[in-house]
């Protein structure tokens, strides 16, 4: 018997979108139908937690036996092996890219070293068992201030066949286009993850800000003001502005033109506002929104703009901490405020990084716990990425 997460059938992209990120779901089994036809049952693997976090807890889990699948990834090396010796294949087995991210239309796989020879044969395998997919890129690494990830062609399908090598060059311009859609809580976010920055593996994290943005909201009895000055394209927004009187000010703004330009076509239209083609210099472009693009830490230097805000999210882990003095002073301190980051740092370091935190953060809210980093996956082999809320007493 296997756990199933059951989710009404409206919200089963999103949540399957989520899943896949955490490498929660048992894929080499099928997704089906309840009895009543309602709802969707999705297979959990085993290393899923036993009682899943934020929003996802929602949804009931129920035991079933697992349904095979047979067209599933796990059957992506046996098309390796039409291509490979059984050999070559058994002598690299943790080298083959088991694991890959899917981002609209597009997967994205790490190739490692040993196995880049192969490169061609690895293409034209995982786009041989995902046949939804239009184009595989090899992720070389994400790079600059930035954070913009470094990702070459690998394959591509065009009517019906798979170009990979030098047939790629042939390819159209839209086959290889990396401009895409993806759909994640309710709403279409588009992204190019060539141009700025965009993970889907973030979702739990947004969701898990959606609930602390809802306690906040409900503490201070009215719709909070939103800070993101990291905002990339949006992602972290899309689930805040999906909530019913949840967000009223919102700040959005990016060092990176690229992303302001696409953060202005995802804000048309979850405001259904218009926002500038090209990205432009922070202004305000209606009346309850701040947006454009800024350097983060000149941001308290704008009257309209400093003490304004009641959450300030920080998504610039290799900086939050020497950043930290110079977002601080944009949170409104009549009141209750929230900080929510993220970090990245050695696992020996996170008690003392836990200590520096709270050195630079203001007193806190008596009731509150104090921050402290959680570890939410490994980003290498000693360096973790770890979020961490910080709830701000009024001054
Ligand atoms: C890790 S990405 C996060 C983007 C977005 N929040 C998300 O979750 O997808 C960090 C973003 O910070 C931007 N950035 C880097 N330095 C910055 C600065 N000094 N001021 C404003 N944005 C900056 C980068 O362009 C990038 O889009």
């Amino acid at each position: 018997m296997m756990r199933h997460l059951v989710v009404p059938n409206h919200e089963v992209e999103a949540v399957l979108g989520h899943i896949r990120a955490r490498e929660w779901g048992a894929f080499s089994f099928r997704v089906f139908s309840s009895k009543d036809g309602k709802s969707r049952l999705i297979p959990l693997n085993p290393n899923s937690p036993t009682v899943l976090p934020g929003e996802l807890s929602k949804y009931p889990i129920e035991f079933h036996k697992g349904v095979l699948d047979e067209r599933i990834e796990t059957n992506w090396l046996s098309l390796l092996l039409q291509e490979i010796d059984q050999d070559v294949i058994d002598s690299k087995s943790e080298a083959w890219p088991s694991n890959h991210e899917f981002i609209g239309d597009m997967i994205i796989v790490k190739i490692d070293k040993s196995v880049e020879e192969y490169t061609d044969s690895i293409a034209r395998a995982k786009l041989g068992v995902h046949p939804h997919v239009r184009l595989i890129l090899a992720d070389d690494g994400v790079q600059g201030e930035f954070r913009i990830r470094n990702l070459r062609p690998i394959g591509a399908r065009l009517s019906g066949r798979i170009l990979t090598g030098p047939s790629l060059d042939l390819a159209p311009p839209e086959i290889l286009s990396t401009k895409v859609s993806l759909k994640e809580s309710g709403r279409v976010i588009r992204c190019d993850p060539t141009r700025a920055y965009f993970s889907t593996k973030l979702q739990t994290e947004r969701l898990e800000t959606l609930s602390l943005a809802k306690e906040l909201r409900n503490r201070l009895d009215r719709p909070i003001r939103v800070a993101d000055p990291f905002c990339g394209v949006g992602p972290a927004l899309a689930p805040l502005l999906n909530e019913a009187d949840l967000v009223n000010d919102l700040l959005a703004t990016d060092l990176n033109p690229d992303a302001v330009e696409l953060l202005f076509e995802n804000l048309s239209k979850w405001d259904r506002r218009p926002y500038p083609k090209n990205s432009i210099s922070v202004e305000r472009l209606h009346n309850n929104r701040i947006v454009g693009l800024a350097d983060a830490t000149k941001l308290e230097n704008y009257s309209e703009i400093r003490s304004n805000w009641d959450l300030l999210i920080i998504n610039l882990p290799h900086r939050t901490i020497e950043y930290l003095p110079y977002l601080i002073p944009l949170l409104d301190r009549t009141g209750p405020t929230m900080i929510r980051g993220r970090v990245i740092v050695e696992e020996s370091e996170i008690f003392n990084t836990n200590e520096k935190i709270n050195k630079l953060l203001p007193p806190l809210l008596s009731g509150k716990p104090k921050p402290s980093l959680m570890i939410k996956r490994d980003y290498s082999p000693s360096l973790r990425l770890c979020s961490f809320q910080a709830w701000i007493a009024p001054e």
